[in-house]
């Protein structure tokens, strides 16, 4: 490969990484409109914590093994990188597991406050590294008391995190 077309490469690569939320690009949606993005991250949103709340049941019975958020996040890296979208499992509150969890730009703090003040769903189009994108926000609530088991200082019903979702517009 010539050196110039390297760079472009690099240079491609490093302002996509830089200026796209979550990690890669995503290139397999075209023209979806608002409306359609918003009915792709409900969808998403119902398989992805319908797992999750399984796979935490299933923790009583194997402890020991990888969490559930664990492995939620290796799902968002292979989802991002077949280009369908990317995720985020941030942290509402205080007491957090990872670092990396907690919100990290103004759409992610606005919608853990909007969270926490009670909404359910947190949306904004935004326009990200030249390109408009849906971002929207869905709670994480401690459904349940095996989520107990680890995250030991949280209390009944109390909001834990949120998944944060990008999916790419229609251009026009
Ligand atoms: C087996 C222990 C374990 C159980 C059970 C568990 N979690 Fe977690 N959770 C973790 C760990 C460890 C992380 C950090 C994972 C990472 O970022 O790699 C985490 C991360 C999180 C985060 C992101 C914020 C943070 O703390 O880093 C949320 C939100 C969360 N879990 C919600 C839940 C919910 C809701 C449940 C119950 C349905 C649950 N967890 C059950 C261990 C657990």
């Amino acid at each position: 490969m010539a050196k110039a077309s390297i760079l472009t490469v690099l240079m491609t690569a490093a302002s996509i990484l830089w200026l796209t939320p979550g990690a890669a690009a995503f290139d397999k949606w075209e023209n979806l409109s608002k409306e359609e993005a918003k009915i792709i991250v409900q969808l998403l949103d119902d398989v992805y914590k319908f797992w999750i709340v399984f796979d935490t049941r299933d923790h009583v019975e194997n402890m020991g093994r990888i969490p559930s958020a664990t492995i939620a996040k290796e799902v968002f890296v292979e989802m991002d990188k077949k280009g369908w979208h990317s995720a985020r499992l941030i942290t509402t509150s205080k007491n957090f597991f990872n670092p990396e969890n907690r919100p990290k730009d103004d759409f992610e703090m606005k919608a853990v406050e909007a969270l926490n003040g009670g909404s359910a769903f947190y949306e904004a189009v935004e326009v990200v590294g030249g390109k408009k994108v849906f971002r929207a926000a869905t709670p994480v609530p401690l459904v349940m008391k095996e989520c107990k088991m680890c995250h030991v200082t949280a209390k009944d019903d109390q909001l834990l995190g949120a998944l944060v979702y990008t999916l790419p517009l229609s251009q026009q």
